[in-house]
């Protein structure tokens, strides 16, 4: 059977990384299968390692603080994953703006906490809370040099209703969960 590989880039907690692996780390779906032939993290910390680890997965330590400048790291994230021969990078947590040496060079997705074009960048789970707006949600978009710019390739939206701040980020997170391993997959049948 064709086998589809994904590499998954993380920088902290990893549920979304760990939600991925266990929906698609070497099922089998109609046409192929999926394996994630490693993860990476800028974060030496993250406890998105062990996570994989746990469910049968290495994690390749690209600590950017050891690295001179964003282009330096992302030259190294390149060849990284140009290493890995892989279909899609999948950028789930990955909290690392990425310049042009990426976009131009990599095919990737990613996963945000808010109906985008809404809340793109930084905390943006926060600023769609405390936003006047009836609905909250999650996109996952293609990965461009324009910040949280990309083509929209799903979302889910919920009712904000009365929740308080833990309630709604769980249920982003729950959101999140539920679409992402469904976008990588449409993704890769392309
Ligand atoms: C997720 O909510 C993801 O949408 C967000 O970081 C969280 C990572 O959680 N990403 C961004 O904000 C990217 N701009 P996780 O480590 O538990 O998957």
């Amino acid at each position: 059977m064709l086998i589809k590989k994904i590499v998954i880039l993380f920088s902290g907690e990893g549920s979304n990384l760990e939600n991925l692996l266990k929906k698609l780390h070497k099922k089998s779906f109609k046409s192929f299968q999926v394996e994630v032939v490693s993860a990476i993290t800028n974060n030496p910390d993250a406890k998105g390692i062990q996570k994989a680890k746990n469910l049968g997965v290495d994690t390749i330590i690209l600590n950017h603080k050891t690295f001179k400048s964003r282009e330096e790291f992302d030259t190294k994230l390149v060849e990284t994953i140009k290493n890995l021969e892989v279909n899609l990078t999948v950028l789930a947590g990955f909290m690392r703006i990425l310049t042009p040496i990426f976009t131009n060079e990599i095919k990737a997705i990613n996963i945000h906490p808010s109906l985008l074009p809404l809340f793109k960048g930084a905390n943006a789970l926060e600023r769609s809370f405390d936003s006047d707006m009836k609905v909250a949600g999650v996109s996952v978009h293609d990965v461009v040099s324009e910040i949280d710019a990309g083509e929209i390739i799903m979302q889910r939206c919920f009712d904000k209703k009365e929740m308080d701040f833990d309630n709604f980020k769980s249920k982003i997170h729950e959101c999140e969960h539920e679409i992402y391993y469904k976008a990588v997959l449409k993704v890769l049948k392309i």
